[in-house]
């Protein structure tokens, strides 16, 4: 495990967006697992502008995003849907046809989740995986207790990650209560991870996933057991290691 530890969000963000520019330098046609969250806003924010500098070409690129809300609709403003195209896709020259989010309005969830899983696949696997973490340790929508082996799956969100998600609706009520997330052996099949964090309130997280035992009970604690993993931390989220 690679651990970057940065001065700041703007750096950390940008040593983030150089480690994915490196990557999509070496494979034109890199299948990028990506991640919603205020964290990886800033990363964003260097990917379009770098891609608008000609520093990186997303043109052969194909992504996977790790979940979205069940039953918000593609347009709702709180949709990754939405959050993707508005921080990213938007600004990039990324093919629509290469861009994935599991479809949280699926007739059939149990369907859409195989069929996520089906075309990572067909995609042959993905090359770098970004993640943020939640403040109760979660991946993706991997709340405490999923299990190691979990691929794509329909998840029940606990009320501290609704209580958390909720700053970006207009009330706690509106928050969907379930999710569509890749699952834990879905992210560890990833042949790299890019793991982020900022911030003081993510300090206490990241010295147990990092450092502290490899449990169910905090899932981001797995990631210890992947062979290519870097870390990207600013100093406050990096202050408990
Ligand atoms: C959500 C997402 C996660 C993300 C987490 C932390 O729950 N499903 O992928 O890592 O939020 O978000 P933030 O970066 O805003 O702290």
């Amino acid at each position: 495990m690679e651990i970057i530890v940065c001065k700041t969000y703007q750096e950390m963000s940008q040593a983030a967006a150089d480690i994915t520019a490196r990557q999509i330098d070496r494979k034109a046609n890199t299948v990028l697992g990506l991640a919603t969250g205020s964290t990886p806003v800033g990363l964003y924010q260097n990917l379009v502008k770098m891609n608008r500098d000609g520093i990186i070409d997303f043109s052969g690129v194909t992504t996977f995003n790790l979940d979205e809300y069940v039953g918000l609709p593609k347009e709702h403003p709180c949709s990754y849907h939405r959050f993707m195209f508005d921080n990213l896709f938007d600004h990039i020259n990324i093919k629509m046809e290469n861009i994935h989010l599991p479809d949280g309005q699926a007739p059939s969830l149990e369907n859409e989740c195989k069929a996520y899983e089906q075309m990572i696949a067909k995609a042959g696997g993905i090359d770098l995986q970004l993640l943020g973490v939640g403040h109760n340790g979660h991946i993706g929508f991997n709340e405490p207790g999923t299990p190691f082996e979990s691929v794509t799956h329909v998840v029940e969100l606990t009320q501290s990650t609704i209580q958390a998600n909720s700053r970006f609706f207009n009330s706690p009520d509106e928050v969907p209560r379930r999710a569509v997330s890749m699952g834990i052996k879905t992210i560890m099949h990833a042949r790299k991870i890019l793991f982020i964090a900022s911030g003081k309130e993510k300090a206490g997280i990241i010295s147990k996933a990092l450092k502290g035992p490899v449990t169910t009970e905090v899932p981001s604690s797995v990631l210890q057991l992947h062979p290519d993993i870097t870390v990207v931390l600013d100093e406050d989220a990096a202050s408990c290691l």
